[in-house]
Order: C-alpha cells, then sequence, then structure tokens
C-alpha cells in the first residue's frame, strides 16, 4: 500500500491536458493501486491521476459501491441535470454548487485494455463527471454555480455528497 501525495490547486499539474494511457502493464497496476489507496485514505469518493501528479487518463471512483477503475474514460452520453454540492481533495476544506448531467455514459478500458460501457446516474454520474474533467484540467471550482460557505444550507449536512473527489 502506497499513499501519494495529493496536488492541490494552484499546481500546474491540475491544469494541464493528461495523455492516453498506452500500456497496460505493471506500471499501470501499481498506479491504479496506490490511487484507490490513497483516495480511500483521505475519504475521497473519486481521484483522477494528475491528481497524484501523474498526467495519464486514469481515474478511480467509489461512491460506496464498490471502486471503479477507469482508462482513457471517455463521456459519450448524458442526459438531464442535477445540481448539488461537490469537493475536491485538490481543493481542499471547499465546497460548491455544482450543475451536471443527472444520466452519464461513459466508455473506458479496465486495467488489461478491455473496453467498457457504464452508465451512472445520480451522484455516481457526478463523480464520473468531476474526475473526467481532471484529465482535462478543469476543476469543479471552474464550473461551480456559487460557493458554499460554514452556515449555508448545504454546508457538512453529512450525507455522502459532502465526500471529495
Ligand atoms: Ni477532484
Amino acid at each position: 500500500m502506497a499513499i501519494r501525495k495529493i496536488v492541490e490547486i494552484g499546481d500546474d499539474k491540475l491544469r494541464k491536458q493528461c495523455k492516453p494511457v498506452e500500456k497496460f502493464d505493471m506500471r499501470l497496476r501499481v498506479l491504479l493501486k496506490d490511487m484507490a489507496d490513497t483516495m480511500y485514505k483521505a475519504n475521497g469518493v473519486g481521484l483522477a491521476a494528475p491528481q497524484v501528479g501523474i498526467l495519464r487518463r486514469v481515474v478511480v471512483v467509489d461512491v460506496g459501491d464498490g471502486l471503479i477503475e477507469m482508462v482513457n474514460p471517455e463521456i459519450i452520453h448524458t442526459e438531464g441535470e442535477q445540481t448539488g454540492a461537490e469537493g475536491c481533495l485538490s481543493v481542499p476544506g471547499r465546497s460548491g454548487v455544482v450543475t451536471r448531467p443527472n444520466i452519464v455514459t461513459v466508455r473506458y478500458q479496465d486495467r488489461d485494455g478491455v473496453e467498457y460501457e457504464a452508465t451512472a446516474e445520480e451522484f455516481l454520474a457526478r463523480a464520473f463527471c468531476h474526475e473526467i474533467d481532471h484529465l482535462d484540467g478543469t476543476l469543479y471550482v471552474d464550473k461551480m454555480d456559487r460557493e458554499i460557505f460554514p452556515g449555508d444550507e448545504e454546508y457538512d449536512t453529512g450525507d455522502e455528497e459532502d465526500e471529495e473527489e
């Protein structure tokens, strides 16, 4: 188990376009394992490779239903809209209200390069969008409707949507 250092807002690495993964090798396996360990240690629900300083198109997500590893993920379809609270492990101590599609279909590869499609809704769809944004150098703060402050209705409601990605 290796916990990697999480890169925080202000670091250039969070603003780069990540490159596709071409080699499905041991190095990718180690990265995926370290990213999951780092996400769980930080009580996050998602983590993208640039958040640990690696500029490759790799994300991990677990909103409570098990770990999902996505290599070279691409959103191929969206439907509807949802507006809700969002945070990010790279933007510690802050959260904001972000509008996202309510349903998304993602095409991705697993650690062996096998291609899959997954359709998610609500919180999982939000997590997919948030993490895939990271691969293009986009943070939730770039698209939030407004910041949430202590004392606001949405602040610290204790539900899963307070968790950071
Ligand atoms: Ni994030």
